[in-house]
């Protein structure tokens, strides 16, 4: 009886164990005791990698790890691969070693997600040469709109201490095909450049390079003057140039395959070339060509506005569709989903499709700053997916994603947190894949392969960022957050001193009349950026779809709707609709209890009382601020604000 009792206080404290490292292990959870057969003739870090996963975790035939030259693999290009089954055992190839560490993760996923692998004949290239995170981490180790701890990367630490998990970090980006990271924010301290910092980059750049993951920094224009002391930053000046070619120079001294710089410049506060009244396009050439003899790049961003000219939507269009053509072949300007911010909803940025001339490349954010933060369940996925309806994706070059991660034990603050920062990387490596796919793929390896998880709570990611919308801001509503935050609502601001485009008459402009910014030709014409069939199609109140109508139309409280109601009750439904959303996604975690362990349940179950809370929160605040404007009553299916 003793016996017994004492075994079970072992297998509880056992289990115990086992859950404190849920979290922390992501999407790469497979046993590791297989002891596989796996042929591979050469040596290298990045080889040795690839072979150690596999015999640690593969349990089928035997694989053997190749480097070809023929037509088909070099088709492939550097990052491309071919996994084939044949009479001995399976064969990976490609014409390099990151080929084959990716045909490996791949090989892998398949048999995480119990997928068949026993007649393979797979050719893989990723959609894009660069798939890049950006870390917005200060050199202080906070993160800004970081909601998952502090930074990974312990700069007093750093050379001398390295934690695992800078290994860590750089597997799971090798696992989904994420080839770069940008280690620091882009509103970013000069220091990052200062020797000691670059030497501390260097000591991360050796442990991420044999999972092929390349580093990159952003930079602060002013760098010259502030750690250089120089008397200006002005890019035509020679002496600022030549400042940046020795920095350059000892970049790659430390770290030969550094891939370039991020830069925000002349946005928020930030320096840059209009400073001196230079542009955008010869800021970044004098960068470029700093970089150029070593290959590396500049990303130049293209997030600009000024809070009080007429539409912030229109004013990255208006400064950079001029410079098209005017930048160097190695800058690819960086451009944001849609025009405004990372609203739960945008259009696409009228930019793309608009500079033919010059490489573009689009800026997600998978860090939740207008998603409910690390507390909202929020699949990020179909938010993308729904930009490449409009982009094609051979239309840009290189795709970037604002990192979610921290040190929390679970990386990301929230476990489905996690599903975006693996989303993010399939995506990048084939747009083409559908958001239910790369759920179901991570649900597997993250949690159980078995369909009675799978299949309801796949539903729930899959409606998440829609509950998110209808919850804060339906029907085109944007930006009524609460200032500075970025988490509640607050559609009346009238903090004194607030900027201008955070008051009620900006975005929203509730009246008497309506609701909604008028961006028709009536309007500021910010339709007009698109391309003409877009234009007549979002300028027309008629035409333009629900789901944008208040980011064109400033609507008419009894604007009837498509499916025949008024404006002011299609609101009120959209606000309940989020909140029933978020209750059911309550329901389902509770029936796939079974199936998850105790400390992630909980963790999550937790969250989701807050979202939910937050959605009644959001609806009740934004009913009631927008009633007194539209005076009309609730619908009778709608629970009454309070
Ligand atoms: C948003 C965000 C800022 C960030 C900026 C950017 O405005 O709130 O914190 O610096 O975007 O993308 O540069």
């Amino acid at each position: 009886m003793i016996r017994m009792l004492l075994l079970s206080i072992c297998l509880l404290l056992a289990g115990e164990r086992l859950s404190a490292e849920n979290g922390s292990r992501l999407w790469l959870r497979q046993d590791t005791t297989a002891n596989a057969k796996v042929e591979c003739s050469l040596l290298s870090p990045t080889l040795d990698i690839a072979c150690s996963e596999l015999k640690r975790t593969w349990k089928g035939t035997p694989v053997s790890l190749e480097l070809f030259n023929d037509a088909t693999h070099t088709a492939l290009g550097p990052e491309g691969y071919t996994i084939r089954s044949g009479k001995n055992g399976i064969t990976l190839g490609s014409i390099s070693e990151k080929g084959l560490l990716y045909a490996t993760y791949h090989l892998l996923r398949l048999q995480a997600t119990q997928q068949d692998t026993q007649s393979l004949h797979i050719e893989e290239r990723p959609a894009y040469p660069i798939r890049i995170l950006n870390h917005w981490d200060n050199l202080d180790g906070t993160i800004e709109r970081g909601y998952a701890g502090h930074s990974l990367w312990k700069w007093d630490e750093l050379p001398a201490t390295l934690s695992p998990r800078y290994e860590a970090y750089a597997r799971a980006n090798a696992s989904i095909g994420i080839n770069a990271t940008v280690l620091n924010n882009v509103n970013a301290s000069p220091e990052m450049l200062d020797t000691p910092y670059l030497k501390k980059v260097k000591a991360l750049a050796d442990i991420f390079r044999p999972y092929n993951l390349k580093v990159y920094l952003s930079v602060n224009f002013a760098s010259p003057m502030i750690i250089g002391k120089l008397a200006t930053a002005d890019p035509l000046d020679p002496q600022v140039a030549n400042w940046w070619k020795q920095k350059v120079h000892e970049i790659y001294s430390l770290i030969p395959d550094f891939g370039g710089f991020l830069v925000k410049a002349n946005s928020e506060g930030q320096p840059g070339p209009c400073d001196y009244h230079r542009t955008h396009a010869e800021g970044a050439n004098m960068l470029a060509e700093a970089l150029k003899p070593y290959g590396g790049i500049v990303m130049w961003r293209a997030f600009v506005y000024s809070p009080s000219d007429n539409d912030r939507a229109k004013q990255a269009y208006l400064e950079f569709h001029p410079l098209d053509g005017k930048f160097l072949d190695n800058v690819i300007v960086q451009v944001k989903n849609g025009p405004i911010d990372f609203q739960p909803r945008e259009p696409y940025s009228p930019l793309f499709g608009a500079m033919k001339h010059t490489p573009l490349m689009v800026e997600f954010q998978v860090t939740q700053e207008y998603l409910g933060h690390s507390n909202h369940l929020a699949y990020l996925a179909p938010m993308w997916k729904e930009f490449f309806q409009y982009v094609k994706p051979e239309s840009i070059r290189a795709i970037a994603g604002v990192s979610n991660i921290g040190d929390e034990s679970n990386w990301c603050g929230h476990d489905f947190a996690q599903a975006n920062w693996y989303a993010f990387g399939r995506l990048a490596w084939n747009p083409e894949l559908s958001s239910e796919s790369i759920a179901d793929e991570w649900l597997a390896q993250t949690f159980t392969a078995n369909p009675q998880f799978i299949h309801p709570v796949e539903d729930m990611m899959m409606q998440s960022r829609e509950a998110v919308v209808d919850y804060m801001m339906p029907l085109g509503l944007h930006h009524i957050f609460a200032w500075g935050h970025h988490y509640g609502p607050e559609p009346w601001c009238t903090i004194p001193g607030a900027r201008p485009d955070w008051l009620p008459s900006y975005y929203h402009q509730a009246d008497r009349k309506g609701l909604g910014f008028d961006r028709s030709h009536t309007g500021s014409n910010a339709v007009a950026q698109y391309p003409d069939s877009l234009a007549r199609m979002f300028d027309s109140i008629d035409t333009c779809p629900e789901e944008f109508l208040l980011w064109f139309h400033h609507a008419p409280w009894t604007h009837t709707m498509n499916n025949g109601t008024t404006l002011w009750e299609e609101l009120c439904r959209h606000y309940q609709h989020g909140v029933d959303k978020t209750r059911n996604f309550c329901q389902t975690w509770e029936e796939v209890k079974p199936y998850v362990d105790t400390e992630r349940w909980n963790a999550v179950n937790e969250r989701l009382q807050i979202q939910t809370n937050d959605a009644v929160w959001w609806k009740d605040a934004c009913l009631l601020y927008f009633q007194q404007f539209s005076k009309m009553s609730f619908p009778k299916d709608i629970e009454r604000p309070v």
